[in-house]
Formats: C-alpha cells, structure tokens, sequence
C-alpha cells in the first residue's frame, strides 16, 4: 500500500534532503575554496623568496656567481631542514647554487616561459606533495632560473586542521540555522494552508438542504483557487440539477391532486355499490399517497427558523381533537396525557404536528378495535405516542424510517413514506426519533426536541 504522504511531510523530507546535500556541498565548496587560498598565498611567499634569492645573486668578476643569502633564509633552506629547498641554473642548464648537495634542479625548468610559473608533483615516495615556483631573472644581463620548493605534509595537515575547526563551527551554526528554517517553513505551510481549512469546514456544511453553500475563494492560494472554482462551479450544476428533479416530483404530485378530486367526485355520484365504496377506498388511499409524497419533496429543503418556538402540548390537544372522530369511526380512541402546561421548545408548529399525526394514523392503522392510543407530552420536550398493537420487532426498527418501507407488501394502503417524514422533521430541529415496546402494550414511538431554554 502506497503511504498517505502529507505534503508537509513531503516537504519537511525534501527540506532535510536539501539541509544533508547543502552541508555535504559546503564541505567540500570550503575545503576547495580554502585551499585555493592557501596555494595562492604560498605561490605569493614564494614569488617573494624568488625576489630575494635574486637580490642576493651577483654576478662576479671571474665570470662566475656569487649568493650571500641572509643568516636566516639560508638555515630556512639549510639540507638539514628539508622543508625548503632552492636552486639557481644559468643560461647553460648547469645549477649554480643549491640547498642540496647533488646540486639538481629541483625540477625541470621552461625556457620560454615568462614571469612566475608554478610546480606542483609527489615526492618519489608518494608522501609528501611538492610545491614550487621558479622565475626567470636578468641579473646585470645574464639570465639565471630561480627555482624554490617546499613540502607540504606539514601544510595539508594545516589546512585539514583549519578546516575541521572551521566546519565545527560552521556546523554549529549552519545546521541550527537550517533546521530552525524548517520549524519556519512547517509554520509558513500552516498558516497557507489555513483558507484550505476554512473551505473544507465550509464543505462540511453542504447537504441536500443546504445546496447554496460554496467554498470560500478569500484568501485561496492561487495554485488552490482553480480546484475551488471548479468546485464551486459543479456545486452550481448539482444544484440546479437537484432542484429540477425535486420540483419535477413536487410538481408530479401536485399536478396529480385535481385528477384525483375530480375522479373522488365522480365516484361519489356513482350508484352504492360494494364496488363504488371499493373505489372510493381506492382513491383515498391514492390521495394519501400523493399528499406524502408532496410532504416528503417538501421537507428536503425544509429548515427550522431556529427563532420559531412551538408549544408540544398544543400540539398533542390539536393532534387529539383532529384524529379523535376517526378514531371514533374506527372503534378507538385517543388519549393526550402527560403535562397540562405548555411546553416550549425551538420549532415549527406545523411541521410536528405533521410529524405527530402521522405517528398516530400508524398506530390507528396497527391497533385492534376497542384500544386506546396515548399521546404523552413530556416537560421534557418529548412527544410519544403508544398503542396496543404488536409493536415494531427490533430487526426492523431501522429500516422503518426509510423511504417505502412497510413491513409486509400487502397493500397497507400507505406508501410507507410516513416515518421518513417523521425523522425528517425531527431531524430539521436537531431531535431524535426512537420506537421500543411500551411494556404489556404495543409500540412506543418517541420524538425528542430541544426545549426552548428561558
Ligand atoms: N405503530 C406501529 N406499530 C407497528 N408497526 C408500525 C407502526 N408504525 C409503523 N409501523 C411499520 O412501519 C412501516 C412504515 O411506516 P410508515 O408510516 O413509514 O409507512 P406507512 O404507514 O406504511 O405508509 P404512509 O405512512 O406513507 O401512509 C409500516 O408499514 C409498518 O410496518
Ligand atoms: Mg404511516
């Protein structure tokens, strides 16, 4: 499985990479540029010896040479130091002076070449680096090579000791510094990432009752901006989409309400007939349908004012009285019990009272002949309604509350939309819906709202 990587995570990695490569590079652009220094300064010393070497050389009377070097170039040069060492070779090639004995030049010299040209090579045994310099001179119109040379064992063992002070240093400050760099750059990426945030809390938000919510744009990095106006702008298409579909069956339903009076009166002015009276159950049964369904489309978009406030205990008496003649038709009765006071909690009147009437037509519709069905209003900002019937098994005290849903595919008559319009409203006011068995009776549905808080 590939890993999740965040792009912090992505970056802090890169940003570590980059600290190792930077402080390997340094070492070596350091070591580099120190030891060119270094070869450019003793190149200098050198050409400075040179000078020297051609002060002190004369020509002499008898056609030879003479060198009287000062006491102390001449111990620095001495054969028992072996660190520097010169030679001086006239026109003919032959060495004139010399700090050795074998009396050599120190290395070959170029005849043509002009001003100071620099020599570099191993010892014979590999040890030691080699570096010199030599210069041609006119001294009183003879030329001579002025060649000086030294060791170097002693000079890299310098520059390595230099530089791993130097690099200790550097490393503690350097690497600090890089690393604070990327406690900087974990905070700079919080802080850019901070409208990303803002957006996808805003994207928490959208439902199918809140299509209007967009993502904010304020702020947006511009390398973010596009995907969120793309965002946005498919948010447009769903909505509008969504709404065509929604007002396609809100209308349907509509649209299917004249049809249905007009055929309700027409069976109506039929002679009695069983099958005239089969007819009229027909239609009422057809009408309820297609008002559920119009309750149902509208409640997708239903949202509670959150500054309404509805009275349960009106409610149950309102809910009472309306059912109470069908009840009566029907061999039961209603019962409202429980508080005699209003209770007041933040919500649409209208829309619990749909939702309490359908909770009581189901038990009407459950329950033998000669029961009673109890609205109970608690101060608590509950309304539940109990009946006598076989209650709602546990297995399928989900699925009740979805669309269509009925326990057995006998035409029941409903469409089985009721509970869904039920938990819909409680839903719209933040409240809960639950059903369980009211002991020695049926089923026991109870709605909860959140009471209006003084
Ligand atoms: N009080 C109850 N006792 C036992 N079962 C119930 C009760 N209320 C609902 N049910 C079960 O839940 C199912 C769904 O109820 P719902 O109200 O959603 O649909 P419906 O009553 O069949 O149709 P509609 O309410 O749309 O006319 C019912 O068909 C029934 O099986
Ligand atoms: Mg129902």
């Amino acid at each position: 499985m590939a890993l999740q990587k965040s792009i912090l995570s992505r970056i802090v990695a890169l940003h570590l990479v980059a600290v190792i490569v930077a402080a390997v590079l340094l070492r070596f652009v350091l070591h580099w540029s120190l030891a060119s220094d270094i070869a450019t300064l003793q190149l200098n010393t050198m050409a400075a010896q040179i000078e020297i070497f051609a002060r002190h050389l004369e020509p002499a009377s008898r056609g030879g040479w003479s060198l009287h070097l000062p006491d102390g170039v001449r111990d620095q040069y001495s054969d028992a130091y072996d660190r520097y060492s010169y030679a001086i070779i006239d026109d003919a090639g032959k060495v004139i002076f010399s700090s050795h004995a074998s009396k050599q030049p120190l290395f070959a010299i170029d005849p043509d070449a002009t001003g100071i040209v620099p020599y570099r090579a191993r010892t014979p045994r590999g040890a030691r680096t080699i570096a010199g310099a030599s210069a041609r001179k006119d001294i009183d119109g003879h030329p001579v090579w002025i060649q000086v040379a030294e060791k170097l064992s002693h000079r890299d063992v310098i520059v390595d000791d230099v530089l791993a002070n130097f690099l200790r240093q550097v490393v503690w400050i350097i690497v600090p510094v890089l690393l604070l760099l990327l406690v900087a750059d974990t905070i700079i990426f919080r802080l850019a990432m901070r409208p990303l945030h803002r957006a996808s809390d805003r994207a928490k938000h959208i439902s199918p009752t809140r299509l209007d919510v967009r993502l904010p744009t304020d702020d947006m990095p511009p390398e973010i901006l596009p995907l969120v106006k793309a965002v946005n702008q498919a948010l447009d298409r769903l909505e509008l989409g969504f709404r065509s579909q929604r007002e396609f069956a809100a209308d349907a339903a509509h649209e299917l309400r004249t049809p249905l009076a007009i055929l309700r009166t027409r069976i109506e002015t039929l002679p009695h007939s069983e099958a005239s009276r089969a007819l009229g159950r027909d239609v009422e049964n057809m009408s309820r349908v297609v008002s559920q369904l119009l309750d149902a489309t509208e409640l997708e978009t239903a949202v509670v004012d959150p500054e309404s406030v509805a009275d349960l205990h009106e409610v149950g008496v309102e809910i009472a009285e309306f059912i109470a003649p069908l009840a009566l038709k029907r061999g039961k009765s209603i019962e409202l019990i429980g508080v005699d006071e209003p209770v007041l909690i933040v919500g649409n009147a209208e829309m619990i009272r749909r939702a309490t009437r359908n909770l009581v037509e189901n038990a009407l519709h459950h329950t033998p002949e000669g029961t009673t069905i109890e609205i109970v209003v608690g101060q608590d900002g509950s309304i539940s309604v109990i009946d006598n019937g076989d209650g709602v098994p546990p297995e399928n005290r989900e699925s009740i509350f979805k669309r269509f849903w009925r326990q057995s595919t006998r035409a029941s008559g409903g469409a089985g939309l009721g509970l869904s319009i039920v938990k819909k409203i409680v839903e719209a006011h933040h409240g809960s819906i639950t059903v369980e068995d009211a002991p020695g009776r049926g089923a026991r549905f109870i709605m909860r709202f959140p009471l209006l808080l003084a």
